[in-house]
């Protein structure tokens, strides 16, 4: 059965971006309005903190959404350096990115950790993008689906519905590199987080949106995203060159 879910299309621009890029920004957000009409995705951005307020003035009146990539647990406090949720709400951001596997291992971050990020996302009324997914040793020990099992578990808040959370399945090896698991590797992983998503959630887990992650380009978008159970992408490189994350929209298949 087709997956009803509507597709989220999501880049990630990570620690890439000043002023300079905003007209990069604008061509986004030019090329997804033209689309608006019988669109069959959702767009996003998510920039540095210091470019959604820039970013969501730039896109303004377009279909394009502008997110931030990380939002501490707390509301706010004494965390030199940290951005709370409010503060990205406040700036215009409508969603954030929160357990990506990058924070996860250059900040240490743990699916308790991830969980109160959801929340603090969920308080300001921001979708939260949960993400999840496997080191390639762990993949190599066919152990992926358990780890990904325990990252979920752990780091979906239990409120979290369809609305407030989209869940993004990125494997570590897969980031950045060029490489990405096989059509049937990801769809057995969505299949499978699909699942446990129902197991959980009852019949709101079939309407969370699972995005794939890792090495999404134009070459191979339209193969991944023919994948049922595949409602979307986060794309990191991909997401900073307009033509490249226009042709991946362009991908996407009606529903
Ligand atoms: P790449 O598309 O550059 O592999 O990055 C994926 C990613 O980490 C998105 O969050």
């Amino acid at each position: 059965m087709a997956d009803p879910v509507r597709p989220l299309i999501a880049g990630n621009w990570k620690m890439n971006g000043t002023s300079a890029e905003l007209p990069e920004l604008k061509r986004i957000a030019d090329g997804v309005e033209g689309t608006r009409s019988d669109s069959p995705y959702d767009a996003l951005i998510c920039v540095p903190a210091t470019l959604v307020d820039r970013a969501v003035r730039t896109v303004v009146g377009s279909p394009l959404a502008v997110g931030g990539q990380d939002c501490h647990g707390e509301e706010n406090g004494a965390h030199t350096g940290d951005i709370s949720a409010a503060m990205l709400a406040d700036a215009g951001a409508t969603h954030v990115i929160v357990g990506h596997s990058e924070r996860r291992a250059d900040h240490g971050e743990t699916d308790i950790d991830v969980m109160g990020k959801a929340l603090a996302a969920h308080a300001q009324g921001l979708t939260a993008i949960v993400c999840v997914g496997e080191t390639r040793q762990e993949r190599e020990d066919g152990r992926a689906m358990d780890v990904v099992d325990t990252q979920l578990a752990g780091s979906l808040p239990e409120h979290a519905t369809p609305q407030t959370t989209v869940i993004a399945y990125e494997p570590v090896w897969a980031i950045g590199t060029g490489l990405t698991p096989s059509l049937h590797d990801i769809e057995a992983m969505h299949d499978h987080m699909r699942d446990r998503l129902r197991e959980r959630f009852g019949t709101a887990g079939a309407l969370f949106r699972l995005l794939y992650g890792g090495s999404v380009k134009p070459a191979n978008a339209g193969e991944i995203f023919g994948i049922s159970s595949v409602d979307g992408a986060l794309i990191g490189g991909a997401s900073l060159k307009s033509d490249d994350f226009l042709a991946i929209c362009a991908a996407m298949p009606a529903r």
